[in-house]
């Protein structure tokens, strides 16, 4: 199974993921846990080049090829590996980060839905949300800030355009603004269901 979380910066996707590959291993899962933008050179170029505040980028439309460039690379070469070795493979951001943050750019929905044309969805996708200020401060309290990371209005649109989607497409909305436990059993109750349900 295939599953992806979502969610805007801070949110703690990553420290959720951690923590949810420890249960699920600990059940006897073998569980493959990855990330997008991911290690491959276009997800490196991403990083070193897209990503920094001061960049010049001349056109949005650059984000959503590179990034979704850097996705169909991530899931052939990656992740359907992996599941076809039988692993439980976990995203940490996949098709929706693309919709929500290039579609809060601008960009419109139907043609970002149209990259994606030779990546399949996710069995089961997972947002994690928490208000906009609680992930600013957050993130302000980590590091140097990554381009989208700074601009509270910007991720105020990522988040409408991630909740607007769940609702159509009912991707469950988990509740990111409790404590860690309680944030991670949901999301592994959710994928517990998800896998009865496939055995
Ligand atoms: P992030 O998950 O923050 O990576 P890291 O923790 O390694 O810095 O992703 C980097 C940024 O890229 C984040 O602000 C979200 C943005 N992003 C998009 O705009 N579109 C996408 O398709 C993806 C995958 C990420």
């Amino acid at each position: 199974m295939f599953v992806a979380i979502e969610g805007i910066d801070g949110v703690g996707k990553s420290t959720v993921i951690t923590a949810l590959r420890k249960k699920l291993e600990n059940d006897g899962y073998r569980v493959y846990t990855t990330a997008e933008p991911s290690q491959s050179p276009i997800g490196r170029l991403i990083r070193d080049w897209l990503l920094k505040p001061r960049t010049n980028v001349v056109h949005s439309s650059i984000y959503a090829l590179l990034f979704t460039a850097d996705r169909v690379q991530h899931y052939y070469g990656e992740i359907k590996p992996m599941l076809d070795k039988g692993y439980l493979v976990i995203t940490e951001r996949y098709m929706e980060s693309t919709l929500a943050y290039q579609g809060a750019m601008g960009l419109p929905q139907e043609w970002l839905m149209e990259l994606h044309r030779f990546v399949p969805k996710s069995d089961l996708t997972i947002i994690l949300d928490a208000p906009v200020d609680t992930v600013v401060s957050r993130l302000s309290s980590r590091r140097e800030l990554e381009v989208f990371e700074v601009d509270k209005e910007f991720l105020s649109r990522v988040r409408e355009i991630l909740l607007r989607r769940a609702s159509m497409y009912n991707y469950p909305v988990i509740n990111a603004d409790r404590e860690l436990r309680l944030v991670v059993d949901d999301v592994y109750r959710l994928i517990i269901n998800a896998l009865r349900r496939v055995a």
